[in-house]
């Protein structure tokens, strides 16, 4: 997947701003998305850059609120390095105030989030991980691992670590 000549303006216009705040989204908030927050956090913290990023992230489900991320995806997280301490909650409509980008981590998510947006200018902080997925791993979405095995964990931080690199360099 590649970005759309939108996605582009929309993401030139907030590398102007002081702050970047950045909400991850998937179906549970227990798997990718907390994964997609914590590899995040740890390519800015590696870069120092701290004060110019708020990451977050939320579920368009509401299974799961309140837990910690599903205990293989830290497993996995941790063996790269990355603690995931996320508290799962669902997104709410204030997000789209709140963050200038939502990030979808397959289609069924952007659905739901375009169908929340309370506005046009709201849905077009909507831009898909994939698009930030180097071309040469050939995913246009992120794959659920719930009902995976360990390989589907290892694939979701490999897309995620590619999607959150370009997605930094795009803004930083
Ligand atoms: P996630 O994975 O959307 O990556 O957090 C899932 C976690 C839980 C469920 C589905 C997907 N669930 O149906 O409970």
């Amino acid at each position: 997947m590649q970005l759309t000549q939108r996605q582009q303006r929309t993401l030139a216009a907030l590398k102007q701003a002081p702050v970047r705040r950045i909400l991850f989204v998937c179906l549970g908030n227990i798997c990718r998305s907390p994964a997609a927050e914590g590899v995040m956090r740890a390519i800015v913290g590696e870069e120092g850059d701290e004060a110019r990023w708020e990451i977050d992230s939320a579920g368009t489900g509401r299974w799961h609120i309140g837990q910690l991320p599903d205990k293989r995806m830290r497993i996995h997280a941790r063996r790269r390095g990355i603690e995931l301490t996320h508290i799962c909650r669902q997104v709410t409509p204030s997000d789209f105030d709140d963050f200038d980008l939502i990030i979808p981590m397959d289609s069924d998510n952007e659905e739901n989030l375009r169908a929340m947006a309370p506005s046009p200018e709201a849905e077009e902080k909507i831009i898909p991980m994939a698009a930030f997925v180097d071309r040469a791993m050939r995913y246009d979405y992120i794959p659920d691992p719930y009902y995976e095995g360990a390989e589907g964990f290892e694939l979701v931080l490999d897309l995620l670590d590619s999607g959150c690199r370009r997605l930094y360099q795009e803004l930083r």
